[in-house]
Order: C-alpha cells, then sequence, then structure tokens
C-alpha cells in the first residue's frame, strides 16, 4: 500500500482527517500529484512531510493530537481558573438580569435568603455552583409545582410521602385518587404491573374499553407527577381474554395484546417509548400447544411464556435557561433541543472553567446535567456486573414468583406479584438512592420493599386492603432483617 499512489478518500482515511483538513495540509504544501482533475497522494512523500512539518496535529482522530488538544485545553482551564474566582454573590450578581427577569420580586427575595445561609463558609467553585443551581433549580420547581397542582391537592398526603423517616409509605385506596393529591413531579421512578384486565378476581372491567379508559386516566395523572425526564416501567402480559366487547361467550376470547395498547395509550400522553424488555418466564407446563394432535395449518400457535417491560421517559419541554454546570452562569444561548423536549444550553461566559479548543462553551441540558452529577460518585449507585449482564439483551429469562405450595395454598396472600428482578433492575437503571419510587398498583408491595433495601424511598398505592393488608405487613416485617434498625418499618395512610 505504501507505494501506491492513494486517492484523496483513501489519504483521509489513512490520515483519519477530514477532507477539509486535508485541503488545508495541500495548501500549505503537502506533496501531491495532479492527475486529470483530481489528485493522487504518495504515502511515503506525504508522512515525510507529515513529520517534517509536526503536521500531525492535523488528524483529529490520532490519539498523540487528541493529547496535544487535551493538553491545550488544560492550559487554558489553568489560565482561566487562576484569573476567575466566584462566590454566591458574584453569581447572584453576574445572574441578576435574568433573575430578575424570570422571578417576582418575592421569589427574589426567598432566593437570596436561601443564599445567604451558605454566605460565610469557604467553598470550592464546583460547590458554589451547586449550591447556586440547587437553589435557583428548587425555586423554579416550586413554582412549577404550584401552578399545575391537581384541584384537589392533599397537602397532607404530600407531607406524609415526604416524611423523611426511611419507612416504606402505604397508602390505602383507589391510585388515581391517590395521583390527583400528590405534588406534580414530585416522583423520581414509577414502577408497576397494573390488573391485566380481568385476569384476576379483585380487580374487573365490562369491556376491554373500560378497562384502558381507566388505566389511560391513571397514565395521564401519572404524567403529571413524574418528575422531569424521568422513567415509567411498566410490567404487563398479553392476556388470553375475552375483550367483552361483542360477546361474552368463551367464543370471544382470544389474545389481547396489552402491550401494544399500552405503548400506544402512554405514548398519546405524552411520554416517549424508550424500550421494551421481554421477560422470558421459562417453560410453561401446559399441553395447550398440542391441538388435539392435529398437524396441519391454522392449528397450531406457541405458548404464551413472555411478558412486557415496557419503557418510557417524560421529556416535558421547559425552556427556562438553567445555570452552566460549570461556572454557575445564566448567560447561556438555547442550543437545539438533544431530544424531542429536551432543551440543550450552550455556556456564553466567555471566563466559564470549560472551553473547548475552538473556544465553544460547555453544552448541557437538565437530562445531562442529572446523568452526570445525579449519582453523585456514591458506590450505593454504582450498578453491579451481574445486573448489567442480566440486562444486556431486551430477552431477559428469570423466574416468575412462586406463590402455591406442594398443598395447592397461596403461600404469598396475593395472586399476582411481580420478582424482585423487575423492580431492582427499574430501580438501579433509572434512580439514584434517596429519591422517591412509587408503585400505584403495589400489590403486597415488591416495589417498595425492594425500594428500601436499595436505598431509596419505597411508596405504595394499593386500594384492596381488607384482602392484602396482612400479607403486605407480614412480608414488609419478614424483609426487615435487610433494614435499618429503630426505625418504622412502615407507615400508612388512608385516602
Ligand atoms: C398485578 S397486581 C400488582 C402486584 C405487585 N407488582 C406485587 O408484586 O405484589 C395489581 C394490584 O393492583 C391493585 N389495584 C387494582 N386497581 C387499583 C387501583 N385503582 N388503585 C390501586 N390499586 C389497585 C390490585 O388490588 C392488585 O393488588
Ligand atoms: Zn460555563
Amino acid at each position: 500500500m505504501k507505494n501506491n499512489l492513494l486517492k484523496e478518500k483513501e489519504v483521509c482515511e489513512y490520515l483519519k482527517v477530514s477532507r477539509t483538513t486535508l485541503w488545508r495540509m495541500k495548501k500549505e504544501g503537502m506533496p501531491n500529484i495532479k492527475v486529470g482533475n483530481s489528485y493522487r497522494y504518495k504515502i511515503d512523500d506525504v508522512m515525510n512531510w507529515v513529520t517534517k512539518e509536526e503536521k500531525i496535529i492535523y488528524s483529529s482522530k490520532n490519539a498523540e493530537d487528541q493529547k496535544l488538544v487535551e493538553e491545550k485545553e488544560e492550559e487554558t482551564q489553568e489560565r482561566i481558573v487562576n484569573s476567575y474566582s466566584i462566590d454566591l454573590e458574584y453569581l447572584w450578581q453576574h445572574n441578576l438580569c435574568y433573575l430578575s427577569k424570570i422571578f417576582s420580586t418575592r421569589q427574589l427575595k426567598t432566593l437570596k435568603e436561601r443564599l445567604s445561609k451558605y454566605k460565610d463558609l469557604p467553598f470550592s467553585n464546583s460547590r458554589i455552583v451547586k449550591i447556586f443551581t440547587n437553589e435557583y433549580n428548587r425555586l423554579i420547581k416550586e413554582d412549577f409545582q404550584q401552578q399545575n397542582r391537581h384541584p384537589d391537592f392533599d397537602n397532607e398526603l404530600n407531607r406524609f410521602i415526604s416524611k423523611n423517616d426511611n419507612s416504606i409509605k402505604i397508602i390505602w385506596g383507589n391510585c388515581l385518587d391517590a395521583l390527583k393529591r400528590m405534588e406534580s413531579e414530585s416522583v423520581q421512578l414509577m414502577i408497576t404491573s397494573p390488573p391485566y384486565f380481568n385476569a384476576r378476581e379483585y380487580s374487573q372491567w365490562g369491556t376491554i374499553d373500560n378497562y384502558l379508559g381507566d388505566m389511560r386516566k391513571i397514565i395521564r395523572e401519572s404524567y403529571r407527577v413524574l418528575d422531569n425526564h424521568r422513567v415509567w416501567v411498566w410490567n404487563v402480559g398479553d392476556i388470553f381474554d375475552n375483550d367483552n366487547k361483542v360477546t361474552k361467550s368463551v367464543w370471544g376470547k382470544r389474545r389481547i395484546p396489552l402491550g401494544a395498547y399500552f405503548t400506544k395509550i402512554f405514548e398519546e400522553e405524552g411520554f416517549e417509548f424508550v424500550d421494551d424488555f421481554i421477560w422470558d418466564k421459562g417453560e410453561v407446563e401446559s399441553k395447550r400447544h398440542m391441538n388435539g394432535g392435529i398437524d396441519y395449518p391454522f392449528y397450531q400457535y406457541p405458548l404464551n411464556c413472555y411478558e412486557h417491560i415496557l419503557i418510557f421517559h417524560k421529556h416535558r419541554l421547559d425552556t427556562t435557561k438553567i445555570p452552566c454546570p460549570i461556572c454557575g452562569s445564566l448567560k447561556v444561548n438555547g442550543n437545539t433541543q438533544s431530544e424531542i423536549g429536551v432543551q440543550s444550553w450552550e455556556c456564553k461566559n466567555n471566563k466559564c472553567f470549560l472551553r473547548s479548543p475552538n473556544n465553544r462553551g460547555k453544552r448541557f441540558s437538565l437530562r445531562t446535567n442529572m446523568m452526570q452529577y445525579g449519582h453523585n460518585n456514591d458506590p450505593k449507585n454504582l450498578i453491579e456486573k451481574e445486573i448489567t449482564n442480566k440486562w444486556r439483551r431486551d430477552i431477559v429469562p428469570f423466574s416468575p414468583v412462586i406463590k402455591i405450595n406442594q398443598n395447592g395454598q397461596n403461600i404469598i396472600g396475593h395472586t399476582a406479584p411481580f420478582p424482585e428482578d423487575i423492580p431492582e433492575m427499574a430501580i438501579k437503571y433509572f434512580s439514584y438512592t434517596g429519591e422517591k419510587i412509587l408503585d400505584p398498583f403495589a400489590g403486597i408491595f415488591t416495589t417498595p420493599i425492594v425500594a428500601r433495601k436499595l436505598h431509596r424511598i419505597g411508596i405504595g398505592i394499593e386500594i384492596n386492603k381488607s384482602s392484602f393488608r396482612n400479607a403486605i405487613i407480614k412480608r414488609i416485617d419478614s424483609s426487615s432483617d435487610i433494614f435499618y434498625s429503630n426505625e418504622n418499618l412502615y407507615t400508612e395512610y388512608d385516602l
């Protein structure tokens, strides 16, 4: 290859440079041979020239060059850090123009008061930026929450949920009522397995449309309650049942694709579909697939042995500026949305500690800020290798909960719990320690129990108090060895 004459595309690939860079190099005297209207390059000559002229810097993907860029970046950062020191008073003055545009006088006063609590403490620049950003975001959020409450908002219920006592929070009642009363964007992750239409005796509907209509109302309300840029994990199976739309007789029975129906409803209610993990429930004991031994077309169907674990994002577009996570400046310009509903920003403070080699400011969004700084480098937020390996593919085998003992008795007190595998993945993948995790169809509280085990706040809503209370309390108690001592394992609230 070395003695060949390379074409423009080939030499670009060889040097790992773009066409524009090649053009510049050519202009600066890089050897080339004109053939008709195009150019050829003798690679030895090119490499001699590149090395002699130290033009290797052009190669943007080249490791050497990357190092040079990084060194230069560090140098620039150092220079700026040395000459630019910030404190809260500085950030206040620096941002006052924008702050007075978006906040009322009363809000400005609140922010100033809150910031003044940190005033005389010696903090590093990055800590100051964090404090300012947190207080700023808190005020923006409080304002949003107050303006977006449901008329049924219930102060007492929200105080119960927010009580900082590590207990599992049990809410007895209909989850639609509970959600209506809850603060907007106050829960960081929702996980559930809803009733699968008429699959169980404890919840029944007239037709599939009544059922989906009820579920839609709950999903709509949950959109308001789920925090922005957060996740809903919805486990559901495609059942075999009568949708009761035409006939109630056995002839109306068919496979009902609940997974597909819910995906559509979630999208229509503003969520973004992200993934569908297929839970492979393993071998099924039924012999139904034999179909009377008739091995002719249209007789054969597979047995159902999977469920969906649907993942949805909430991205409510919010164009309120957010401070640069590096320097705390609100001198930021809106970039395009990095994803539908995710506003991204670029820092325009030319004293910012971080600028790219071609002098572009830090680019960020609420979502990237959360992802980069939300974990706080806390080891409790690390996801173990076994978990990422287990959930590496989107078909994941694990066993359903065994509920029935050898004597045919239900040993768990509920007919449809999901295994801990589901909330464990959801919580580790989509939340940080200390955050609120809600299961609105809590059953025997698998989600809140796992949440607490993983140092999150577990909240569950369950409508059938009389049927399940004993089983729930027993289960929470029996998981108590994993919990912190001297604290309430659970607290209860009746709607
Ligand atoms: C499929 S089970 C959930 C099981 C749960 N994942 C577990 O591991 O135990 C659904 C639960 O939702 C409850 N439920 C049904 N409708 C409800 C509603 N409107 N509000 C609250 N709970 C409801 C049922 O009583 C049932 O316990
Ligand atoms: Zn900045």
